[in-house]
């Protein structure tokens, strides 16, 4: 809260349209009202024109958990509110969606997922934006990230990383724990069907990426390897060169359970790789 305005600066300067979200309004956990009135009839008609033409595009490239969440939530004619969503979300995995103005520090994006709470931004893209955003937007946290967070295996794995991000702000570990998130949370693919199929938001919310990821020829499909992982680079306004492969859920979680204490610092002493 001390730094909020030397963070909203940098959010600001990093980003080709400045300071999107309105975060006058905010409370201390930078949460604010989904205002639904600030929705006009043509961020709906935005929103069921982006939902429409990635629906079209998840089967043989979706995976399950994803596919059968989505059917059942079933939001492609109107923006959905949060309100509603929680109540099925926490029925089913004890996860609630926050709103918020856009991006947030990381400590409090942190603070926010060891809590169960997602933290969802309120607006939506340009509709020149409608094939490429870099920033997250409405579409990109609802489309992407919320079928996943019913599956309970994904929603105790993204606990545990708000968990491990505030132990790893302490170590040093950062760097590392956000390629982490990057592979799986937003560009993870799993094994299924006798193919791969994604799970990562980044690439179900991109009708660019979802076909580069699954189908494309020349891109590395890397089996899951937690160091490899937290080794490689990534590239934050192109698609992927290299994805990571887990087997199940439960092999994701597994597989970070471990205290990453002494893994820090072993990678300080490894190469970064080029993805
Ligand atoms: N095991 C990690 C740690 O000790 C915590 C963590 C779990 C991080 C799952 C990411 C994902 O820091
Ligand atoms: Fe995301």
């Amino acid at each position: 809260p001390g730094d909020r305005a030397g963070f909203l600066a940098d959010v600001a300067a990093r980003s080709a349209h400045g300071l999107r979200g309105d975060y006058s309004r905010m409370g201390e956990d930078y949460t604010v009202e989904q205002d639904y009135r600030l929705y006009s009839s043509s961020h709906q008609d935005l929103w069921r024109r982006l939902h429409a033409r990635q629906l079209e595009l998840l089967p043989g490239r979706a995976c399950a958990a994803f596919r059968s969440a989505l059917a059942r939530l079933d939001f492609g004619s109107a923006i959905p509110r949060f309100d509603a969503v929680n109540e099925r979300l926490h029925a089913a995995t004890r996860w609630r969606l926050v709103p918020v103005p856009g991006l947030l520090p990381d400590d409090v994006f942190f603070g926010h997922l060891a809590k169960r709470q997602f933290p969802v931004t309120v607006w939506i893209r340009e509709p020149e934006e409608f094939d490429y955003i870099v920033e997250p937007d409405l579409f990109h946290d609802f489309f992407g990230h919320v079928p996943m967070l019913f599956d309970p295996q994904i929603a105790d794995y993204l606990q545990a990383y708000g968990l491990g991000g505030l132990k790893a702000r302490r170590l040093g570990g950062l760097k590392y724990l956000a390629r982490l998130y990057w592979y799986t949370i937003e560009f993870g693919l799993i094994a299924e069907d006798g193919g791969v199929r994604a799970y990562g938001a980044g690439i179900l919310s991109s009708p660019g990426e979802i076909r580069h990821a699954v189908d494309a020829e020349g891109v590395h499909r890397e089996r899951f390897d937690l160091i490899r992982v937290m080794q490689t680079k990534y590239l934050i306004d192109d698609f992927q060169k290299v994805y990571f492969v887990v087997d199940s859920f439960g092999q994701l979680f597994e597989e970070t359970a471990p205290d990453f204490s002494l893994l820090y610092r072993a990678l300080e002493r490894l190469p970064e790789l080029d993805p």
